[in-house]
């Protein structure tokens, strides 16, 4: 079947694959190094398998952040307008949000991800959880323009943007998304973000190596959704996972390795890759305090408040969109 035809998925709906799904790859593998997008990762069993990481032993951000947000919720009431819409990017789940949610009593969510289904069923079990909240998903790619829905536009915007999901995008791209966030949400909106610290490879490496092979099953099924969404023939077996700490830029990488010499078809392309090399899938920049608040002020906006668990570990961080001034 060739891959501009529809394709049965999991759920045996039909769907197109995405013609971007199809770029990026196409491109990313014509590459030297080779290398696709993470945001990639996230069709509906990747989306699954990422909550499976988020429950894992090694890896420490959701939980650390989830404690750090359950902590601090008392303060956050005061710290929103009254009347504000909260505008999450990448919700997924949502698991962090009723804490958020509890704490400020927004007058409207809007939950926004780039998985569809994921996100009308996190949006329907919330919705059950907070009757009487209008919540309006917007399933969208936020690397690209993202419409807001009608009825948020004349309330005041809270940005959510937890789980260190900034991390991914290299500093000049993770501005890029700063300034066009702080455009959407519009003047005198806050940005309640959290950023992954520096710490030690001795925690970072295993978060992003588990033992039980879960982020390696994550990383892999990039290539089975290839298989299945552009009609690939890449021998999912002959590849390793590998996660590895690149100390000059402050980041986890994630890769995969071919264990052979191999050859393969995407989209009737054909492409050989030979044993040891690898296909670059995934960055998560970690940051320290100055770095991150120096992030934010080039992405245009202000940090006014911030907390960190007690290892310092993790940060939220709260901004309000800066006013800009020609005035030193
Ligand atoms: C969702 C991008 C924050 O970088 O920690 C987890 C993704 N990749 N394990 C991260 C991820 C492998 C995660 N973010």
């Amino acid at each position: 079947m060739h891959a501009m035809l529809k394709q049965e998925a999991e759920d045996g709906q039909t769907t197109l694959a995405d013609p971007n799904f199809r770029a990026d790859v196409l491109n990313g593998l014509s590459l030297n190094p080779r290398a696709i997008p993470a945001r990639w990762f996230y069709d509906r069993r990747g989306s699954e398998l990422f909550e499976a990481i988020t429950e894992l032993p090694e890896y420490y951000p959701t939980r650390t952040e989830t404690a750090l947000l359950e902590r601090i919720s008392p303060e956050l009431g005061a710290l929103a307008a009254p009347d504000a819409a909260v505008v999450e990017f990448g919700s997924g789940s949502s698991t962090k949000t009723p804490i958020l949610l509890r704490a400020i009593q927004p007058a409207a969510y809007v939950p926004i991800d780039i998985s569809g289904d994921f996100l009308r069923q996190s949006a329907r079990a919330l919705s059950a959880d907070f009757p009487g909240l209008p919540v309006y998903p917007v399933e969208a790619d936020f690397l690209r323009p993202v419409p807001l829905p009608t009825e948020v536009a004349s309330l005041p915007k809270l940005g959510f943007f937890p789980g260190s999901t900034i991390g991914n995008m290299q500093a000049f791209h993770a501005v890029d998304l700063l300034r066009a966030m702080r455009a959407w949400l519009g003047e005198g909106a806050r940005l309640l973000i959290g950023m992954d610290r520096v710490k030690s490879p001795d925690v970072l490496v295993p978060a992003y190596d588990d033992a039980q092979g879960v982020t390696a099953a994550f990383n892999l099924n990039l290539l089975e959704r290839i298989n299945r969404e552009l009609d690939g023939t890449i021998p999912v077996d002959a590849f390793r996972h590998r996660a590895i700490w690149n100390a000059d830029a402050a980041r986890i990488e994630m890769h995969l390795e071919a264990q052979r010499d191999l050859a393969f078809t995407v989209d009737g392309r054909a492409f050989h890759m030979t044993a040891g090399e690898s296909i670059h899938t995934e960055n998560s920049h970690k940051y320290g305090p100055n770095g991150a608040r120096m992030l934010l002020r080039a992405g245009g906006w202000t940090p006014i408040r911030e907390w960190t668990d007690p290892e310092e570990w993790f940060t939220l961080i709260l901004c309000e969109a800066q006013t800009l001034r020609r005035a030193p």
